[in-house]
Order: C-alpha cells, then structure tokens, then sequence
C-alpha cells in the first residue's frame, strides 16, 4: 500500500516531535531527495553520505564508551548515516560494511526511539516499524539506556546460518555483531556523538516486547545519542 502525505502537514506534524506516525510507519523529516511515500509500512532513509573526512587514525584515537546521553533525537540523515555504517550494503554483490562468515548477514540491527522500534531493512535502506512503543528502557539494565535517543541492538538470526555447526553459531554471531559495532564506534567518533555497546540486558524480556521468534537472539544493544554537557 502506497501513502502520500502533504509535505506541509508532515512538518507541522513533525515539528516537535522530529516525527510523525502516518499509516502505521513512522516517516522522519525527509530529505529534498526523497517522496514522503510509505511501502507496506517502511520508511524510506536518506541516501547514506559516504565520503566522510575524518582520518581513520584519528578516530581509532577518539573512540571510547560514554554512559551519558542528552536527550533530543538525531536527525534523519544521520541516522541513515548511522545504519549504513553499522551494516549497510557497500557493494554492487549486496555485501556489506562489516564481514560475516560465509557471508551469512545473519544479524539484523534494530533501532529502538521514542516513537517505536524498527527494523532496518538494510536491501531497501529503510526502516521497518516493528512495534509503535518506546522500548528504550527494556533494552538495557543500566539506568543511563532510557535516556540515550537511539538503542541499536543486535539481533541474529539463526535461520540465516545454513549449515554453520551448532557450536559455532553464536561464536559467530558474536563476532559478527563485534564487527558492526565497531563500526557504530567509529562512526559515532566521526559525528562526536556518544555511544555504548552493551551486553547488560534482560533478553527474554527485550525479546518477547520486540516479538522475536525463538531463532531469533538478541547479541548485545548499543546506545547512541548526543553526549551530555
Ligand atoms: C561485549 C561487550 C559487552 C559490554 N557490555 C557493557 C554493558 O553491558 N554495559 C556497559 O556500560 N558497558 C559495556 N561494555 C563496554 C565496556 O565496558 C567498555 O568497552 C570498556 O569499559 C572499555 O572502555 P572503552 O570502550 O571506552 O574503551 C561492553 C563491551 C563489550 C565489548
């Protein structure tokens, strides 16, 4: 089902809150590139900017976990950023920014705001709305998790792992989620942003709020978010 919005009434809406939930997807403030149309709920994420400047050196040097979040939502381009760095597809094949063995791309990243949480659905580079609530706090045990504006958290897919010998599968998928979110590190250097991975998490709660299926494993979470003061 396709949705079409007045761009004028999506800004009002979109006003305070830096989004609105139209159809059942959340649509955040567009980019110039792109229509406000809705496919079967994703909304469609700006074209990731890929040319970044910031030496690798430098960021290596400024990466750090920060446990301190100020409130108030990132925009719409750097969250689209923010995925695409984490996990986005940086070649023609379909592959990605961070390795997986035998190429499985078992892990699905989701992002978990105040307006609800989604999954990234990295082929169409847009969020999916998974559940219209604000499960922020559900994704960590430390207080500090509610109050930063994004909590990515890392999801494998067990399905997705073929033939991989049982024992090896969540040595995997550790490593797996490890690449991606080095990744979330460095970029979060690179915007001087604040971010946190984070393996403190009540996950069969976490699980059954994000309505996961039992192949479904929740691997670590990671907040990002402005840092305070
Ligand atoms: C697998 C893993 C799990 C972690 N879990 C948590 C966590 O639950 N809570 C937390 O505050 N930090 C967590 N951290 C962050 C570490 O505490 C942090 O990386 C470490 O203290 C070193 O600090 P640095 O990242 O600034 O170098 C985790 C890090 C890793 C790699």
């Amino acid at each position: 089902m396709k949705t079409k919005i007045n761009r004028r009434e999506f800004l009002k809406a979109t006003a305070t809150t830096g989004s609105a939930i139209v159809a059942g997807g959340t649509f955040f403030l567009p980019s110039p590139r792109f229509t406000l149309v809705s496919e079967a709920g994703a909304s469609a994420l700006p074209k990731p900017h890929v040319d970044g400047e910031k030496a690798l050196m430098r960021l290596l040097k400024e990466r750090k976990s920060h446990r301190e979040y100020r409130p108030g939502q990132l925009p719409q381009e750097v969250i689209s950023n923010l995925l695409w760095a984490a996990f986005g597809i940086n070649r023609p094949d379909g592959r990605r920014t961070a390795p997986t063995a035998r190429n499985r791309q078992d892990i699905d990243v989701y992002i978990c705001m105040a307006e609800g949480t989604y999954l990234y659905d990295v082929k169409a580079h847009a969020l999916k709305l998974v559940v219209a609530e604000d499960l922020r706090a559900l994704t960590g045990t430390q207080p500090f998790v509610k109050e930063a504006p994004i909590n990515l958290v890392y999801v494998a897919d067990l399905t997705k792992m073929g033939n991989v010998p049982e024992d090896e599968k969540s040595l995997f998928a550790g490593a797996h989620t490890g690449f991606i979110s080095q990744n979330v590190y460095l970029f979060c250097a690179s915007e001087g942003l604040s971010t946190v991975v984070r393996a403190l998490i009540d996950r069969p709660t976490l699980a059954k709020s994000m309505k996961l299926r039992s192949d479904q494993k929740i691997v670590l979470a990671q907040c990002v978010g402005y840092p305070k003061g």
